[in-house]
């Protein structure tokens, strides 16, 4: 099965020439990717496309990302539908009706692995199938563009970086923070020194609506009949048929990873994609839940501390993670990257450096502002003044900067598709894939351990390299 998969790779790769002129791909689609770092391979994807040269996708769960995710990547050049799996019969009719009545249904992912058609797969399913989805899936030589978090538990991270290792299966995390053209913004400028040296991040993800804390509407029509109750229950503990978890799973810790595996993921993401990190050495949690008491066994309020340990990528930084499905002031998304010469922030939608950096007294300052040299007496002001006028205090050298300042990325840009744009590049060609089991495993970890953190009162040690807990 997997030798079928590479000859088919090598098949897309070459059928057509997948390195034609840049100039033959269509002006049209290159709109859509607007960053500089994926329209050369937009352009390579259109160049590649014909009907006969086509990535055939099978997405299985077809969610509310699942639909989101399957429209965007139909949106690269070159990739078309042929499947999808879904355990809601209602889901599956959508498919249908959104996609054309071509798209083959099943309710058993299986089917989807097994067929030859199928060239890769997209896995939008609830967190705790994320592995052993993944897993099958790289074995039956199936691609995989897996949904964040790359895993539900700790101990099932190894067993995925092992399975991409093994079948050599293209295998990407579906964060975009790792392809956002505004991260690579801010990434950019760290690297140039535009805030000096890293010491803070600071990022939240806060939502104020009921939506946003995943009261998502259940159907009319959700019975046994129409959910397929136990192939979703999977590795979790059995129940008698619940439309609420089912529909609002993320509200159980039986099949999410609460609020941290669900959105701390995307922003440590980001934070490793910006600095170069690999991992904190140290996590703490708390928080509770304090609005949506609606039969959740997961917290609305978590505020985190990581400490990230000084290597050759970057110095010793700490940060603070904040999500509050209450907060009355709204929506609010950011991330605050401070350094000792100047702050990067960045809300998504626009970037801004302010280079303040930290600021030394003139002698001026020195003797007769707010410090001690006025408390003195006269004499020992006179030598203090003196000797400043032979040497004022001064600061380390600053970096020199001279780049931007500031950064919008174009109305309606969507980092996703930037993030598809490379999957089916890695598709293609072969490519190894920068969101890979690794990656990954590194972001969905110390987001598992604030959960951990909170429930059990505790800091926990993690080996950021090694990839373990330590203490
Ligand atoms: N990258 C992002 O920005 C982003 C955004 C939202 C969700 N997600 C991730 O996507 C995943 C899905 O989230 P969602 O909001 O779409 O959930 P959802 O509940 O809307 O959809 C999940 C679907 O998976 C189906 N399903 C469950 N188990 C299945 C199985 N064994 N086989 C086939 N289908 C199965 C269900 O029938 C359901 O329709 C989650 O892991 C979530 O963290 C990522």
């Amino acid at each position: 099965m997997q030798r079928d998969m590479m000859m088919r790779r090598r098949e897309i790769g070459s059928r057509r020439g997948f390195l034609k002129s840049a100039a033959a791909a269509s002006a049209a689609v290159t709109m859509l990717a607007r960053n500089p770092e994926t329209e050369a391979a937009v352009e390579a994807l259109a160049a590649a496309d014909g009907p006969n040269d086509k990535v055939r996708i099978a997405t299985i769960g077809m969610g509310i990302i699942g639909f989101e995710d399957t429209t965007c990547a139909l949106k690269v050049p070159g990739v078309e539908l042929v499947a999808a799996a879904d355990l809601y019969s209602g889901r599956r009719e959508r498919v249908k009706e959104k996609y054309g009545d071509h798209v083959d249904v099943c309710a058993d992912y299986r089917e989807i692995l097994a067929r030859k058609d199928v060239d890769a797969v997209l896995l939008c399913v609830p967190d705790h199938w994320h592995a052993a989805m993944s897993i099958e899936a790289m074995k039956a030589g199936k691609p995989v563009y897996c949904e964040k978090p790359m895993v539900q538990t700790l101990d099932e991270g190894p067993a995925v970086i092992a399975a991409q290792k093994e079948t050599k299966t293209v295998f990407q995390v579906g964060s975009q923070y790792a392809s956002s053209i505004v991260m690579d913004k801010l990434r950019d400028m760290i690297a140039a020194g535009a805030i000096g040296k890293v010491n803070v991040v600071e990022a939240r993800y806060n939502r104020n609506s009921s939506l946003g804390a995943w009261q998502y509407t259940l159907p009319l029509d959700a019975s046994p009949e129409t959910v397929d109750w136990d192939r979703f229950l999977g590795k979790a503990p059995r129940r008698p048929f619940d439309a609420t978890r089912f529909f609002r799973w993320r509200n159980y810790q039986d099949y999410g990873t609460a609020v941290a595996g669900d959105l701390f993921v995307h922003l440590l993401t980001g934070i490793h994609h910006a600095t170069g990190a690999k991992g904190p050495n140290k996590v703490a949690a708390m928080g509770g839940l304090r609005y949506w008491d609606d039969g959740r066994d997961v917290y609305d309020v978590i505020l985190s501390l990581l400490d990230y340990p000084k290597t050759e990528a970057h110095p010793a930084f700490t940060v603070s993670l904040q999500c509050d499905f209450e907060d009355g002031g709204g929506d609010a998304t950011s991330f605050r990257f401070v350094g000792d010469e100047g702050v990067v922030s960045t809300d998504l939608f626009s970037l801004k450096l302010d280079r303040g950096g930290i600021s030394w007294p003139t002698p001026e300052q020195e003797l007769k502002g707010y410090n001690s040299v006025q408390t003195f007496s006269k004499a020992q002001r006179e030598a203090i003044a003196a000797k400043l006028e032979k040497e004022p205090r001064k600061g380390p050298a600053k970096t020199s900067y001279d780049g931007p300042t500031t950064f919008k990325p174009p109305a309606g840009y969507d980092p996703r598709f930037d993030h598809f744009v490379k999957f089916f590049t890695s598709v293609r060609k072969g490519d190894p894939v920068y969101e890979d089991a690794v990656f990954g495993f590194r972001a969905a970890a110390p987001a598992l351990l604030c959960n951990t953190s909170l429930y059990e009162s505790k800091l926990i040690g993690w080996d950021p390299v090694a990839m373990k807990v330590t203490s």
